[in-house]
């Protein structure tokens, strides 16, 4: 009988309002980081899922927290980071948020609009700076030198592991089913993961959990 572990996870987009109908996202599904969800609950362990919008229905026994903007997945990290002893960071945070949100829907004109946008908060670079004995899994979703840019963000958001996806391929990445990708270890790890469905990349993801939560 395995120990439970407590697991943080986020996963899916979150949206960024421009006014009250509009907003700006990206193409995460939420498969990925509901999978990992699934998984870690198949194994016994103790799930929070955080959630932005998605069209999926989160594994029976995950507690789930549903957010909408980067700012209040900020917030749900937070609130449950004491309790994890691994946090899982599936989630396609938005890297910008409008500075200004218009109150009425604009209206349609000729002229070009233009957005200016502002940095919202990495979520990983804050909660890891509490990061205690906690072990902190992110992703990098990149178009271009996936390993490269990935082994940076480990280092630059104090990670233990990430999962680098190169999202430039139709058959991993945002929406589908399966995945491909390069774990890179702060200790210099680094596995080749060969296309596989996501739920298969999430059983490495929670062996890896369990293997270095000992
Ligand atoms: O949801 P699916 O359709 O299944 O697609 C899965 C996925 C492609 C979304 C997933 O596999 C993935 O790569 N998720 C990370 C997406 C991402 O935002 O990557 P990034 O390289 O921009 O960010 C690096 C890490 O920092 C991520 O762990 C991200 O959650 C985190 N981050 C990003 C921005 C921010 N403001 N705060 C963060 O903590």
């Amino acid at each position: 009988m395995r120990t439970p572990i407590n697991i943080l996870i986020t996963a899916g987009p979150t949206r960024e309002a421009i006014d009250p109908v509009r907003y700006i996202s990206n193409r995460s599904s939420g498969k990925m980081g509901y999978a990992v969800a699934r998984v870690a609950i198949e194994r016994g362990h103790r799930v929070h899922l955080i959630s932005g919008p998605v069209s999926l229905t989160a594994p029976e026994g995950a507690i789930l927290k549903q957010v909408v903007t980067a700012d209040e997945m900020l917030r749900a990290v937070e609130e449950h980071f004491p309790w994890c002893r691994a946090l899982v960071m599936c989630a396609a945070v938005a890297d910008w948020r409008p500075r200004r949100v218009a109150t009425q829907k604009i209206k349609k004109g000729d002229r070009c609009l233009s957005l200016e946008l502002e940095p919202t908060v990495d979520i990983l670079g804050h909660v890891a700076q509490a990061k205690g004995n906690r072990l902190l899994v992110g992703f990098a979703a990149e178009t271009d030198m996936p390993e490269e840019h990935a082994v940076a963000k480990l280092k630059f958001k104090n990670l233990d592991f990430i999962v680098a996806n190169d999202v430039s391929r139709q058959d991993a990445g945002f929406e589908v089913d399966t995945n491909a990708a390069v774990l890179m270890g702060a200790d210099g790890r680094r596995e080749v993961w060969p296309l596989m469905s996501k739920h298969a990349m999430a059983g490495l993801i929670v062996d890896l959990i369990e293997t270095e939560s000992n």
